[in-house]
């Protein structure tokens, strides 16, 4: 299953690192070449000599081998592997990975990785629930690295509650599911529009909506994962995470610049994903100077359409696969399967601000999927980048 997969196995000084043995077991039992990487304090927990034996290369920990000189490079694992996983991940490690603390081999060989990286937690629960731990991981995350979540249960110190690694079967089961996508849309272009737009009435103030851009940024971050080059074209969010080479992020303001961007990139994807909120109209006239309110007792602003961006792309859509989203607050799917139609769409997200757990900003979204052959397939409310997982899974037919 994971035949001729590289995978370095990053373990700290935890007293869960006497589980990554059987981790390291079942990775080699499933085909994969491993390369241990132990930090000092981990060889106070299990020895290096068990995991060499166990994975058949010597244990990788410091930068030289002292008597000969030999030097370990770091910058070549991060070519070799297919997959870091740092497991256990204590709360020092996690920290110095968020924080670019490269002294110690490990740490190095994370800040070197080309290739995804996987952290399995393991602590205390009070270190666990420190808001600066909570803080690093969400800073992990952010940077892309996929985290196999702690359970709760008896924990080394005697106390119950979350910090106990997750177990090694699920750890394996995450790095099983984790090669059974990637690469999955190796070789596929995608562009997303994600965000608002705002539509400036003058130097100081504008028409937009409430869209946090969150949605757009999750559908993007899961097809990277799973291999494809994103377009990404933001409208004003102020999301400032930090992607990967293959993430063309655009940032836009206006509906009108939007669209020029994605038309000058549409031909060149296979699918597209139209997950901004655009405005729908925009000021006639943009005024240089501020509007003075002097002695107007009312003030009338003529709109006008802007392009309709999906609908126009879709138009001429030559074998591309587009996927629109509705945002609605009534007749939801009578309004979703018209935009399907009248935007020549293959599928539309539907998401009701009638659900407490969909829409703007929120962490979560509740989504039916309509596709153009009839199919209607609901989901429970999920975080958003779970939702992105379930909108890629469906709409490559997965
Ligand atoms: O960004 P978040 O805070 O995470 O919120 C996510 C979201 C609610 C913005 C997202 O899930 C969503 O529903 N996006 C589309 C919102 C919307 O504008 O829906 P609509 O029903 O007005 O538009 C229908 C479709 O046409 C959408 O795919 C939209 O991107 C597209 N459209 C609309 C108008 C226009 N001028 N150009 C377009 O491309």
């Amino acid at each position: 299953m994971l035949k001729d997969k590289h995978i370095v196995l990053g373990i700290t000084g935890g007293i869960a690192a006497y589980k990554s043995v059987i981790l390291l077991r079942l990775l080699k039992k499933a085909g994969a070449d491993v390369q241990v990487v132990m930090t000092p304090s981990a060889k106070e927990f299990v020895t290096p000599v068990t995991f060499a034996s166990l994975s058949g290369r010597p244990v990788v920990s410091e930068f030289f081998t002292a008597n000969t000189g030999e030097w370990h490079s770091h910058v070549d694992l991060g070519i070799w592997a297919d997959l870091m996983i740092v497991a256990p991940a204590t709360a020092s490690t996690i920290g110095k990975m968020a924080n670019g603390i490269a002294d110690n081999m490990l740490v190095t060989t994370y800040l070197s990785a080309k290739e995804p990286v996987m952290i399995a937690p393991a602590m205390d629960l009070d270190m666990m629930n420190h808001p600066s731990t909570e803080r690093n991981i969400q800073t992990l995350e952010n940077d892309g690295v996929i985290v196999v979540n702690p359970r709760e249960g008896e924990l080394a110190s005697g106390l119950v509650g979350k910090g106990r690694m997750a177990e090694p079967e699920e750890i394996f089961k995450a790095v099983s599911d984790f090669f059974a996508v990637y690469n999955q849309l190796k070789g596929k272009r995608v562009l997303v529009t994600a965000g608002p737009t705002y539509e400036n009435i003058d130097p100081v103030r504008f028409i937009g909506n409430y869209s946090s851009g969150k949605m757009g940024f999750e559908l993007a971050a899961e097809l990277e994962k799973r291999g494809a080059e994103v377009i990404l074209i933001a409208g004003p969010v102020s999301i400032s995470k930090k992607f990967g080479d293959k993430i063309k992020r655009i940032d836009v303001v206006s509906a009108v610049e939007m669209y020029e961007e994605a038309k000058k990139y549409f031909p060149e994807v296979d699918i597209a994903i139209f997950a901004a909120a655009v405005a729908d109209y925009r000021p006639e006239r943009h005024e240089e100077e501020k509007i003075k309110r002097e002695n107007k007792e009312e003030l009338s602003l003529r709109l006008v359409r802007n392009p309709d961006i999906a609908a126009s792309l879709s138009k001429d859509k030559d074998g591309r696969l587009t996927v629109g989203f509705a945002l609605e607050t009534d007749n939801g799917i009578e309004n979703a399967k018209r935009k399907l139609q009248s935007k020549n769409l293959d599928w539309v997200v539907l998401n009701s601000m009638r659900d407490k757990e969909a829409g703007f900003m929120k962490d979560t979204n509740k989504i039916t999927m309509l596709s153009n052959l009839g199919e209607e397939i609901s989901f429970p409310a999920k975080s958003k980048r779970e939702v992105a997982k379930d909108i890629i899974d469906v709409i490559i037919g997965k």
